[in-house]
């Protein structure tokens, strides 16, 4: 079964490289400043907590997961979704409707590790207003654009390590300006865990558990709520505030352990392949259309993203066909999906079915899958 994400082998957890190969370097040469968390959106938080002041306001996409203005809101910041188009570029005559003098920062998101499209236009606003620019980039930590990670686009941004490798939590906070840096209030839960600690441990034990029984669906859906206690700091169940608090740890010394042993152009090369391949054998579907028609250069995708016509059919004809980790993508805010001005976001997040490029999955099992569901 092709799974949603990486899993951790007890090999990752035994091999070391003579020289450092890993992604804390890569990171070292693309960026000024970083500071690593268990989560992106902590990291948002103790980014802006510096630069901005109660009251304030911030502009977002609307197409982006619910927990996204958690840290904006513990901040005292209101939090203002504009309207995105299909392409995912931020609908400007919006965006200009909904920015004041009292607007402290405008993200964009670099969706399913491809560039942001518009941004020309909307760091020209960025001037114009006087305003800090965000970049999320949750989902690409190895993305590379002409040379340039990003992440490393905005005044600050962020990207989630715990997407990208098969690690208990892990996030980065980017500074890539004087002012963000000198500004920076980090806050206790900034940096890296002295040691493993329980939940290190039960991820383990479960990552290894789960390795041995792939393809055993009842027992692993047992061991899943076997190991859903209080402690378990995977990103996934509950309320927007609630996941967010939950995310309040420093990041694991596993995950530390994993990022010196990861190797990044093995990672997005296998990735590419995999995206390319998923590419080639649905190309012939014209229920579905492809969100991004190349894959350009330095690009590490995070999945495969398509428009589906009937996309509950597609997961489930994807589930039987062996590839269970395909999913819809974002779950959206309640006030988002209410209100008729965000028709496109919602439209994008019913119809966008995501399918799984990462490392741990074998371009042969994509072709597996991909022979069934040609048409
Ligand atoms: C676009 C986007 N931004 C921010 C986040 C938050 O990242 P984290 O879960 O590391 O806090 C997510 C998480 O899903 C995301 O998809």
């Amino acid at each position: 079964m092709i799974s949603a994400g990486p899993s951790l082998s007890i090999r990752s957890l035994s091999r070391h490289h003579s020289s450092p190969t890993g992604v804390d370097s890569f990171l070292e040469e693309y960026s000024a400043a970083y500071t690593f968390y268990g989560a992106g959106k902590v990291a948002l938080r103790d980014g802006l907590a510096g630069l901005v002041e109660p009251g304030e306001n911030v502009l977002i996409p609307a197409y982006v997961p619910d927990a996204v203005v958690e840290p904006f809101h513990e901040l005292g910041l209101e939090s203002r979704y504009y309207r995105v188009e299909s392409s995912f570029a931020p609908n400007f005559v919006d965006v200009e409707q909904r920015i004041d003098a009292n607007t402290a920062a405008i993200m964009s998101v670099n969706y399913f590790g491809f560039p942001q499209p518009g941004l020309e236009e909307l760091h020209r606003l960025v001037d114009e207003y006087d305003c800090y620019h965000i970049d999320d980039n949750a989902h690409a930590p190895l993305s590379v654009d002409n040379g340039t990670l990003l992440g490393t686009r905005g005044h600050l941004g962020i990207t989630s390590l715990w997407k990208l490798l098969p690690v208990p939590n892990g996030a980065v906070l980017f500074q890539n300006d004087a002012e963000t840096i000198e500004n920076f209030q980090p806050s206790p839960i900034a940096g890296v865990r002295d040691g493993l600690d329980v939940s290190d441990c039960q991820f383990i034990v479960k990552s290894v558990v789960q390795n041995l029984l792939d393809g055993n669906e009842t027992i692993r859906d047992s061991l899943d709520a076997m190991f859903a206690t209080e402690d378990d700091d995977t990103p996934a169940v509950g309320g927007p505030h609630e996941r967010y608090e939950e995310g309040k740890r420093q990041m694991s010394r596993l995950t530390a352990h994993i990022l010196e042993e990861s190797t990044p152009d093995t990672i997005r090369t296998r990735r590419r392949t995999n995206y390319q391949t998923w590419q080639r054998l649905l190309a012939s579907r014209d229920d579905l259309e492809f969100v991004y028609d190349s894959l350009p250069r330095g690009i590490c995708p995070q999945a495969m993203p398509v428009r589906a016509d009937e996309p509950q059919q597609f997961l489930t004809e994807l589930q039987r066909a062996g590839a269970g980790g395909a999913y819809n993508w974002p779950r959206l805010s309640r006030s988002v999906l209410e209100d008729p001005a965000y028709e496109v976001a919602t439209r994008l997040s019913r119809e966008i079915v995501a399918l799984p490029v990462h490392q741990h999955v074998d371009a042969a099992a994509i072709e597996d899958v991909g022979t069934q569901l040609r048409r």
